[in-house]
Protein backbone atom coordinates (compact mmCIF):
# COMPACT_ATOMS: atom_id res chain seq x y z
CA UNK A 1 0.00 0.00 0.00
CA UNK A 2 1.72 3.65 -0.42
CA UNK A 3 1.87 6.18 1.39
CA UNK A 4 -0.99 8.31 0.12
CA UNK A 5 -3.36 4.94 0.58
CA UNK A 6 -1.59 4.94 3.85
CA UNK A 7 -3.19 8.25 4.80
CA UNK A 8 -6.57 8.12 3.19
CA UNK A 9 -7.14 5.07 4.95
CA UNK A 10 -6.46 6.73 8.10
CA UNK A 11 -8.63 9.94 7.90
CA UNK A 12 -11.35 8.46 6.64
CA UNK A 13 -11.19 5.66 9.47
CA UNK A 14 -9.23 7.13 12.97
CA UNK A 15 -12.34 9.66 14.02
CA UNK A 16 -9.37 10.72 16.44
CA UNK A 17 -7.15 11.86 14.22
CA UNK A 18 -6.61 15.18 13.92
CA UNK A 19 -7.16 17.40 10.32
CA UNK A 20 -3.57 19.23 9.63
CA UNK A 21 -2.70 22.21 7.44
CA UNK A 22 -5.74 23.31 6.77
CA UNK A 23 -6.35 26.52 5.47
CA UNK A 24 -9.48 29.13 4.52
CA UNK A 25 -10.02 32.97 3.73
CA UNK A 26 -10.27 34.92 6.66
CA UNK A 27 -13.46 35.33 8.41
CA UNK A 28 -13.32 39.53 8.75
CA UNK A 29 -10.66 41.70 7.15
CA UNK A 30 -8.87 44.08 8.66
CA UNK A 31 -10.10 47.62 9.12
CA UNK A 32 -13.64 46.53 9.15
CA UNK A 33 -16.21 46.27 11.92
CA UNK A 34 -19.46 44.09 12.45
CA UNK A 35 -22.51 45.41 10.66
CA UNK A 36 -24.70 45.21 13.77
CA UNK A 37 -23.77 44.74 17.55
CA UNK A 38 -26.23 45.20 20.28
CA UNK A 39 -24.04 48.55 22.15
CA UNK A 40 -25.97 51.00 20.76
CA UNK A 41 -23.08 52.50 19.13
CA UNK A 42 -23.48 52.95 15.01
CA UNK A 43 -20.98 51.09 12.29
CA UNK A 44 -19.14 54.69 11.65
CA UNK A 45 -18.70 55.24 15.53
CA UNK A 46 -16.96 51.78 15.77
CA UNK A 47 -15.14 52.11 12.60
CA UNK A 48 -13.79 55.41 13.87
CA UNK A 49 -12.76 54.33 17.63
CA UNK A 50 -11.19 51.12 16.67
CA UNK A 51 -9.16 52.63 13.99
CA UNK A 52 -7.65 54.77 16.38
CA UNK A 53 -7.68 52.47 19.02
CA UNK A 54 -5.42 49.93 16.70
CA UNK A 55 -2.82 52.70 16.82
CA UNK A 56 -2.62 53.07 20.00
CA UNK A 57 -2.18 49.34 20.48
CA UNK A 58 1.08 49.33 18.15
CA UNK A 59 1.88 52.27 19.84
CA UNK A 60 1.58 50.35 23.41
CA UNK A 61 2.99 47.17 22.41
CA UNK A 62 6.16 48.87 21.02
CA UNK A 63 6.43 50.50 24.39
CA UNK A 64 5.85 47.13 25.94
CA UNK A 65 8.88 46.05 24.02
CA UNK A 66 11.32 48.49 24.37
CA UNK A 67 10.58 48.23 28.25
CA UNK A 68 11.80 44.68 28.00
CA UNK A 69 14.47 45.65 25.26
CA UNK A 70 15.76 47.73 28.73
CA UNK A 71 15.06 45.21 30.89
CA UNK A 72 17.33 42.86 29.39
CA UNK A 73 19.88 45.49 27.90
CA UNK A 74 20.55 47.77 31.38
CA UNK A 75 24.08 48.35 32.89
CA UNK A 76 25.63 50.88 35.10
CA UNK A 77 25.18 51.33 39.22
CA UNK A 78 21.13 51.19 38.88
CA UNK A 79 21.16 48.07 36.86
CA UNK A 80 19.40 46.20 39.86
CA UNK A 81 16.82 48.72 40.71
CA UNK A 82 15.82 49.79 36.54
CA UNK A 83 16.11 45.82 36.17
CA UNK A 84 13.51 45.16 37.91
CA UNK A 85 11.67 47.99 37.70
CA UNK A 86 11.15 47.48 33.34
CA UNK A 87 9.83 44.33 34.06
CA UNK A 88 7.68 45.93 36.38
CA UNK A 89 6.41 48.51 33.33
CA UNK A 90 6.79 45.94 30.71
CA UNK A 91 3.91 43.65 32.88
CA UNK A 92 1.42 46.36 33.54
CA UNK A 93 1.58 47.35 29.50
CA UNK A 94 0.79 43.63 28.73
CA UNK A 95 -2.05 44.18 30.35
CA UNK A 96 -3.07 47.51 28.69
CA UNK A 97 -2.32 45.77 25.28
CA UNK A 98 -4.90 43.37 26.03
CA UNK A 99 -7.13 45.16 27.17
CA UNK A 100 -6.82 47.33 24.06
CA UNK A 101 -7.03 44.69 21.90
CA UNK A 102 -9.93 43.30 23.62
CA UNK A 103 -11.73 46.83 23.66
CA UNK A 104 -11.66 46.74 19.48
CA UNK A 105 -13.17 43.19 19.46
CA UNK A 106 -15.82 44.16 21.82
CA UNK A 107 -16.14 47.02 19.31
CA UNK A 108 -16.89 44.36 16.18
CA UNK A 109 -13.22 45.49 14.49
CA UNK A 110 -10.26 43.38 14.47
CA UNK A 111 -6.98 44.00 16.63
CA UNK A 112 -3.47 44.63 15.08
CA UNK A 113 -1.25 41.87 16.38
CA UNK A 114 1.51 40.42 14.66
CA UNK A 115 5.62 42.02 15.03
CA UNK A 116 5.63 43.35 11.28
CA UNK A 117 2.64 45.21 11.08
CA UNK A 118 2.89 46.98 14.46
CA UNK A 119 6.62 47.81 13.20
CA UNK A 120 4.82 49.39 9.84
CA UNK A 121 2.07 50.70 12.01
CA UNK A 122 3.61 52.34 15.95
CA UNK A 123 4.50 56.18 15.45
CA UNK A 124 7.62 55.62 18.26
CA UNK A 125 10.83 55.31 16.96
CA UNK A 126 12.82 52.47 16.41
CA UNK A 127 15.74 52.20 19.10
CA UNK A 128 18.97 50.63 17.91
CA UNK A 129 19.13 46.93 18.01
CA UNK A 130 22.74 47.33 20.42
CA UNK A 131 22.46 48.24 24.59
CA UNK A 132 22.57 52.14 24.95
CA UNK A 133 23.32 53.92 28.27
CA UNK A 134 20.74 54.51 30.93
CA UNK A 135 19.65 58.16 30.54
CA UNK A 136 19.46 57.27 26.82
CA UNK A 137 17.30 54.26 27.82
CA UNK A 138 15.45 56.55 30.09
CA UNK A 139 14.55 59.30 27.38
CA UNK A 140 13.56 56.97 24.64
CA UNK A 141 11.04 55.10 27.37
CA UNK A 142 9.58 58.64 28.26
CA UNK A 143 9.30 59.74 24.90
CA UNK A 144 7.45 56.88 23.75
CA UNK A 145 5.46 57.35 26.99
CA UNK A 146 4.69 60.66 25.36
CA UNK A 147 3.40 59.82 22.10
CA UNK A 148 1.02 57.85 23.85
CA UNK A 149 -0.32 60.16 26.00
CA UNK A 150 -1.21 62.76 23.68
CA UNK A 151 -3.02 60.12 21.39
CA UNK A 152 -5.23 58.39 24.43
CA UNK A 153 -6.25 62.26 25.59
CA UNK A 154 -7.16 62.76 22.04
CA UNK A 155 -8.77 59.57 21.59
CA UNK A 156 -10.89 59.84 25.21
CA UNK A 157 -12.04 63.50 24.09
CA UNK A 158 -13.38 62.39 21.14
CA UNK A 159 -14.73 59.26 22.40
CA UNK A 160 -16.95 61.40 24.69
CA UNK A 161 -17.75 63.26 21.05
CA UNK A 162 -19.08 60.11 19.85
CA UNK A 163 -21.02 58.64 23.05
CA UNK A 164 -18.72 56.23 23.32
CA UNK A 165 -18.18 56.42 27.08
CA UNK A 166 -16.82 53.24 27.73
CA UNK A 167 -13.72 53.51 25.50
CA UNK A 168 -13.55 56.75 27.09
CA UNK A 169 -13.66 55.65 30.99
CA UNK A 170 -11.21 52.86 29.73
CA UNK A 171 -8.69 55.39 28.09
CA UNK A 172 -8.72 57.54 30.70
CA UNK A 173 -8.49 55.08 33.55
CA UNK A 174 -6.47 52.61 32.73
CA UNK A 175 -4.71 53.95 29.70
CA UNK A 176 -3.47 57.40 31.11
CA UNK A 177 -3.18 56.85 34.16
CA UNK A 178 -0.81 54.31 34.24
CA UNK A 179 0.81 56.01 31.54
CA UNK A 180 1.23 58.64 33.97
CA UNK A 181 2.51 57.23 36.96
CA UNK A 182 4.81 55.19 34.65
CA UNK A 183 6.28 58.30 33.44
CA UNK A 184 6.51 59.52 37.10
CA UNK A 185 8.80 56.35 38.45
CA UNK A 186 11.16 57.22 34.89
CA UNK A 187 11.11 61.07 35.23
CA UNK A 188 12.68 61.05 38.94
CA UNK A 189 15.61 58.87 38.06
CA UNK A 190 17.05 61.63 35.46
CA UNK A 191 16.99 63.73 38.73
CA UNK A 192 21.08 64.65 39.31
CA UNK A 193 21.29 64.71 43.23
CA UNK A 194 24.27 63.80 44.98
CA UNK A 195 24.41 59.43 45.76
CA UNK A 196 27.15 60.05 48.61
CA UNK A 197 28.00 63.45 49.53
CA UNK A 198 25.42 66.37 49.89
CA UNK A 199 26.31 69.09 48.00
CA UNK A 200 26.49 72.20 50.79
CA UNK A 201 28.89 69.97 52.83
CA UNK A 202 30.97 70.08 49.44
CA UNK A 203 30.79 73.36 48.91
CA UNK A 204 31.56 73.99 52.77
CA UNK A 205 34.02 71.66 53.25
CA UNK A 206 36.07 72.87 49.93
CA UNK A 207 35.62 76.93 51.37
CA UNK A 208 36.90 75.88 54.42
FE1 LIG B 1 13.65 38.91 33.12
Amino acid sequence: MSGKQNHERDTKNVGAQPHFGQTAPEIQPYGTVSHLLPLGLEEPVRLEMTEQLNQLLADTMTLRDLYKKSHWQVAGPTFYQLHLLFDKHYNEQVELVDAIAERVQLLGGVSIAMAPDIAETTRIARPPRGREEVPVQLSRLLDAHQVIILETRKLARRAIELGDDGSNDFLVSEVLRTNELQVWFLSEHLVKVPLVEARETSSAAGAA
